[in-house]
């Protein structure tokens, strides 16, 4: 570890945090680095680090304290060091293991090192986290908003994402389709148009298991009650099907005791139910249309449910099942609607990059919450927590914009740290102030009696109403 990055010395008053054996050591005064970030950025990090700062100093009276760690990325390094992304900036991110940031303008001629590609490969970021959920007195379009409580992992490393591919009318995309047309395809009734361009969507076994695994633990860590692997497994069967199918793999082979798939349920629900039910009838009233279907898939249906019945009843059985956190998978295009429909029915959902990225989207603008909707990027040994939004850069130091996407993934980063006081006295005082209808402009001009207060001013009324939720809970 150096002494200083960007040539800013590495504070003397705190200490790294450690990572052996897959755990963090989290010393009670970490070193964060932190990006601060373009733009409103800037304003944004400042009420935002006021915010973090007084949770966790009223939290733990304190005995706890982030030791804050500038480290220098876009325009601000630019600026000064001549490089939109310095080595001792993604070094720092390596070395203290956790750290977060505001939005980073994209340089304008390209040809730079993005910092969210490179820190992604470099730290092997490989889960996207995005919890979703709604703040009393959001405006939002939704009916019932609070129904959605969801937290998405969606892969962050492979898939159309992987960034594999070829321009129309190149030579390389040319060979491809030559390869694919005169060798994979030849005799075929497919091929690939000679005019298209091309990318490639691997998703691996490794890439697979490694995300839902990560999703699996974190619902046994925060007691949630459902993983939901949303695929177009129908369609893109060796890919997003692949992706269902190591899921549940991944669930059954390492995580057995702590829980049920939803056909194990069904199978272990029909024989709770009715204890003499038979095998046969079983899987009848799990697949209705069995009695139709070929000889060999009926034997095919009756040995999962026999291999069920005896595998798990002992354990799972009689009722046990409903305690475990349930393993379900639901069709990408098909989640769209259910979110909508029955959102309190989804809780943890594993999905691909593609789906996790639109979905988290359409989850976040549910609750109104676009505005405001935190990130992290987390890996096994590294964490970087984002805003989610841009740098809205026409509102830039005018002290205006709103500052809960970087406050809300300072929750985040306080949850990792497993500092759940802090992170919980924040979310509430956010709540509160929100439902107090102190709030910036964007919340202000979509709601009735709002008072528009400015960036610096909701950090204030937060701070305030932490001390009020203190003095409540004596
Ligand atoms: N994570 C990142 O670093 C990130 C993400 C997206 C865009 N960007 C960059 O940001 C710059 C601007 O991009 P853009 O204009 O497409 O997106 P943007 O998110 O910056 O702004 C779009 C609009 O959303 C609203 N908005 C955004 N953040 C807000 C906040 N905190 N409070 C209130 N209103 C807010 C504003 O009305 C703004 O005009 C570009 O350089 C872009 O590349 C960075």
């Amino acid at each position: 570890m150096a002494d200083s990055y960007n040539g800013i010395p590495v504070p003397a008053d705190g200490k790294a945090i450690t990572w052996a054996d897959g755990k963090f050591t989290i010393p009670d005064n970490p070193i964060i680095p932190f990006i601060e970030g373009d733009g409103t950025g800037r304003d944004i990090w400042r009420a935002a680090s006021r915010v973090l700062n007084a949770g966790v100093e009223k939290a733990y009276g304190g005995k706890r304290r982030i030791v804050w760690y500038e480290v220098l990325a876009g325009e601000k390094a630019f600026r000064q060091l001549n490089t939109w992304l310095p080595d001792d900036t993604v070094n720092a991110c390596r070395d203290f293991r956790v750290s977060i940031k505001g939005p980073l303008t994209t340089p304008i001629g390209g040809g730079i090192r993005s910092l969210n590609v490179t820190l992604r490969q470099t730290l092997d970021l490989y889960a996207c986290l995005r919890p979703v959920r709604y703040f009393q007195g959001v405006p939002s379009a939704m009916k019932h908003p609070e129904k959605l409580n969801v937290v998405i992992f969606r892969e962050n490393t492979e898939d159309v994402y992987a960034g594999v591919e070829w321009k129309q009318g190149s030579p390389e995309a040319q060979k491809v389709i030559d390869f694919l047309n005169n060798e994979m395809l030849k005799g075929g009734k497919k091929q690939i148009r000679p005019d298209s361009g091309l990318g490639i969507k691997p998703i691996s076994v490794f890439g697979t298991k490694r995300l839902v695994r990560k999703a699996i633990q974190y619902a046994i860590e925060n007691k949630r009650r459902m993983v939901t692997l949303v695929h177009k497994g129908n369609i893109m069967k060796f890919t997003e099907g692949a992706f269902q199918e190591w899921g549940y793999e991944v669930a059954k082979a390492e995580f057995r005791d702590q829980i049920v798939t939803e056909r194990e349920s069904w199978i272990l629900g029909n024989k709770d139910a009715n204890p003499n039910l038979s095998v046969e009838d079983n899987a009848l009233a799990i697949e209705p249309g069995l009695g139709m279907a070929p000889e060999d898939y009926r034997k095919k249906a009756y040995a999962e449910v026999k291999g069920v019945l005896d595998a798990l009843y002992a354990s799972h059985g009689n009722g046990a099942w409903k305690k475990k956190i349930m393993i379900n998978d639901r069709i990408a295009d098909s989640i769209f609607q259910q979110v909508i429909i029955r959102p309190d029915e989804y809780d943890v959902m594993a999905t691909p990059n593609l789906n996790g990225d639109y979905i988290s989207d359409a989850c976040a603008a549910q609750v109104g919450g676009l505005g405001i909707a935190p990130g992290g990027n987390i890996g096994d040994q590294y964490a970087v927590f984002e805003a989610t939004h841009g740098t809205a850069p026409k509102y830039a130091d005018k002290d205006m914009v709103n500052p809960g996407s970087v406050i809300l993934s300072g929750v985040m980063l306080l949850e990792f740290l497993g500092w759940n006081e802090a992170a919980k006295l924040i979310e509430d005082a956010m709540e509160q102030t929100i439902q107090q209808k102190t709030v910036t402009y964007d919340f202000e001009r979509q709601m009735e009696g709002a008072k528009k207060v400015k960036t610096s001013e909701f950090a204030d009324y937060m701070i305030k109403n932490m001390d009020a939720l203190k003095a409540a809970a004596r």
